[in-house]
């Protein structure tokens, strides 16, 4: 039977600098979901690559005194060793200044052009000329009446340049059709809202698709004063590596559509809008999925090279192998969370899941099977307790389908839960049997022979079922079960329970994951944890506690203290529904949200007179988001959405922050 196919992507990333754990984290994820594929019997394809051109490459470049292909060229070569530390496996590796992937762009991009829908048409808008870019009116900022660039604060001027546009406007019915009407296209659904509500209805701006002002790009063939811009080139390449219209297309019959492009949440309106768009103009079908995942973040703050808060894998694989950091990354987070990255963290789940749970697990079993049977698996015998033993069992042979569940969501930090809950149980298990007392018993070698298989085959199952996570672990674990039949190592051979065969030899070998002194690691492993920003939040309570010492602070009336003021938690919060309340002409119900990880909020406010349900959904508010809760006409309010109002309440108008601000930051 032919295999099912299963294409996967990572973005390609900018090699304006070297990749950080941030990078790694998508390109661990796609390798672990290509991995378990794979074990399950798929015919799985994985991209990644890089996104070389544009004038911030060029720029470096030029700042180092090289060319750009000779700056590109170093950091891609880093890139490749990063990954193979990494142990991802990649099928294929895309850059975008092979020829393969140029010609296909050119191609693409006559093709827009000669169905219409792309055009050329001027440009006009404030520029930077030091820094080659134009600015919208929110992102100028005013200085003395004049209006200045908001990266260097020098005076922009209203410049026209011509471009190539993409009629974006045209699609853009169509595209919030296919979004409603295919739920799982793009994934956290919140997204997908977040699409429709702030984008897509909103109105589509058409693209400029094209750029005069620097060369570092594909240039357009039939018009060469221009280069392709940004996206074009950069979101073909989940394509032009599988040979799009190339005299070679096998690939592109084979795989496409991609089953997921995996990208981080900054990127999903590309990728859900621009694309979508993009392929159904070309006459493609559309990817199935677009998965959203979270950041990681450093301090609160999302990793980039660019605020120098940056953390590479390469120390801590160094330290501590790769497969600890694969896990920790897949583990800690759901995927679609964001969660703060500190090495403090990664230790501790180091200690506990690796060491301790797995570790022991594994260390236990074996030195057991050395003691009580001379290292040698015994025959299973009929001395069962089926209080202890049959849910045991049980669970271990549901466990390839509760993770397959998972996986098939993407959920890998559940995937993983679910795995270890098994270890967990393992663990408990020998608690439960206790089989130092069995041991002293020789009428009791029957019921303890039954033990130690129960532990190694759940211990083969866990091995079997880590690999597309822990790529090297699992070797090292069949090494001390003594498994070396290949057909014992295999998705298949978990559809039977209790395959391993009496006589397997078993071989003590050196701990999986040695438990280490946390502390002493911090300050050996990095000096720059010092510089670590703590989250923000932490900081705060600490402050607080500092402040609680001190003797209470006389005030003038009327006036209140920074400390008081810094008990107010002000955030921002993006309305994700919003409705009238029932029998109120005052008061609209909403729900709220803050960051990925916090649960969204029902929040009631009175403001039903000035502002409608459909105009408030998608606005980011400013809420008081440590109030009290209460309720409302039987609703609960969990915060307050703050307004200004004159002083006969007769006009009111929300509070908000400028574009750009991330859901839940804090306003302080
Ligand atoms: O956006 N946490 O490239 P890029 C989690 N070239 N993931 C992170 C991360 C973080 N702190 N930092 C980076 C580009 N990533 C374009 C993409 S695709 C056609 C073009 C990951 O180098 C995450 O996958 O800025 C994010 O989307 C990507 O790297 C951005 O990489």
């Amino acid at each position: 039977m032919e295999k099912q196919k299963y294409y996967i992507t990572t973005p390609i990333y900018y090699p304006s600098g070297n990749m950080h754990i941030g990078h790694t984290y998508t390109t661990v994820a796609a390798d672990a979901m290509t991995r378990f594929k794979k074990l399950t019997g798929y015919d799985a394809y994985f991209l990644t690559g890089t996104d070389e051109h544009g004038q911030k490459i060029e720029r470096k470049a030029a700042e180092k005194g090289v060319s750009p292909k000779a700056y590109v060229d170093e950091i891609v070569a880093n890139t490749k060793d990063l990954w193979k530390l990494m142990n991802i496996e990649y099928d294929d590796f895309i850059r975008t200044t092979d020829e393969r992937h140029e010609k296909v762009v050119q191609k693409i991009f006559r093709k827009l052009y000669e169905q219409g829908d792309i055009y050329k048409a001027s440009y006009e808008g404030q520029y930077c000329t030091p820094c080659e870019a134009f600015w919208t009116p929110s992102q100028l900022v005013e200085k003395d009446g004049v209006k200045v660039c908001p990266d260097c604060g020098r005076p922009t001027e209203l410049v026209t340049e011509e471009s190539y546009f993409f009629r974006m406007s045209k699609y853009q019915d169509w595209l919030i059709d296919y979004i409603e009407t295919h739920p799982d296209f793009i994934q956290p659904a919140s997204r997908a809202n977040e699409m429709i509500n702030n984008f897509l209805k909103p109105g589509l701006q058409d693209l400029c698709v094209s750029r005069t002002s620097f060369t570092w790009g594909v240039p357009v063939d039939f018009d060469p004063k221009h280069v392709v811009y940004v996206w074009i080139d950069a979101l073909s390449n989940y394509i032009s590596a599988l040979g799009y219209d190339s005299d070679n297309d096998e690939l592109m019959q084979k795989y496409w559509p991609a089953n997921v492009h995996l990208v981080g949440k900054e990127i999903v309106r590309f990728h859900t809008i621009y694309w979508p768009i993009m392929l159904h103009a070309l006459g493609l079908p559309l990817p199935k999925q677009v998965f959203a995942h979270g950041w990681l973040l450093f301090g609160n703050d999302k990793m980039s090279k660019s605020k120098g808060n940056v953390q590479y894998a390469q120390p801590i694989v160094a330290r501590y192998g790769c497969d600890a950091l694969r896990y920790y990354l897949l583990r800690e987070m759901p995927f679609g969370a964001d969660g703060n990255y500190t090495n403090e963290a990664f230790l501790t789940r180091m200690n506990a899941d690796l060491a301790n749970d797995l570790g022991n697990l594994v260390s236990r079993t074996v030195a057991m099977i050395e003691k009580y049977f001379g290292g040698v698996l015994p025959a299973w015998t009929d001395a069962v307790d089926p209080e202890v033993d049959t849910p045991l069992h049980d669970h271990c042979k549901a466990l390839p389908a509760l993770v397959e569940a998972q996986m098939d969501k993407l959920q890998y930090s559940q995937a993983l839960a679910e795995i270890w809950k098994v270890i967990g149980e393992c663990n408990k298990y020998i608690d439960l049997t206790q089989p130092w007392v069995l041991g002293k018993d020789e009428s009791k070698k029957d019921r303890l022979a039954n033990v130690m298989l129960t532990l190694a085959e759940c211990v083969r199952f866990v091995a079997v079922l880590i690999y597309p996570f822990m790529p090297t672990t699992p070797e090292r674990i069949f090494a001390q079960l003594g498994v070396n039949d290949e057909a014992l190592k295999t998705w298949e051979s978990l559809g039977e329970y209790g395959k391993l065969p009496a006589g397997t030899k078993v071989q003590k070998g050196e701990a999986l994951f040695p438990r280490i002194d946390i502390k002493k690691e911090l300050e050996a492993l990095n000096p720059a944890e010092e510089k670590q920003p703590e989250p923000k939040k932490e900081k705060k309570q600490e402050k607080k506690e500092q402040k609680k010492e001190e003797k209470p602070e006389e005030l003038p009336e009327g006036l209140i203290s920074i400390d008081m003021f810094d008990k107010i938690q002000l955030r921002v919060a993006r309305i994700l529904t919003a409705e009238k309340v029932k029998g109120s002409d005052k008061l609209l119900h909403f729900s709220v949200k803050l960051t990925d990880n916090e649960p969204v909020r029902s929040v009631v406010s009175g403001i039903a007179k000035f502002y409608t349900p459909e105009e408030m959904v998608g606005k980011q508010v400013v809420l008081v988001s440590n109030l009290k809760p209460a309720k409302l006409r039987g609703i609960p309010s969990e915060g307050m959405i703050l307004c200004a109002s004159d002083a006969e309440d007769k006009v009111l108008k929300l509070c908000t922050v400028e574009p750009g601000m991330e859901d839940g930051a804090y306003i302080r």
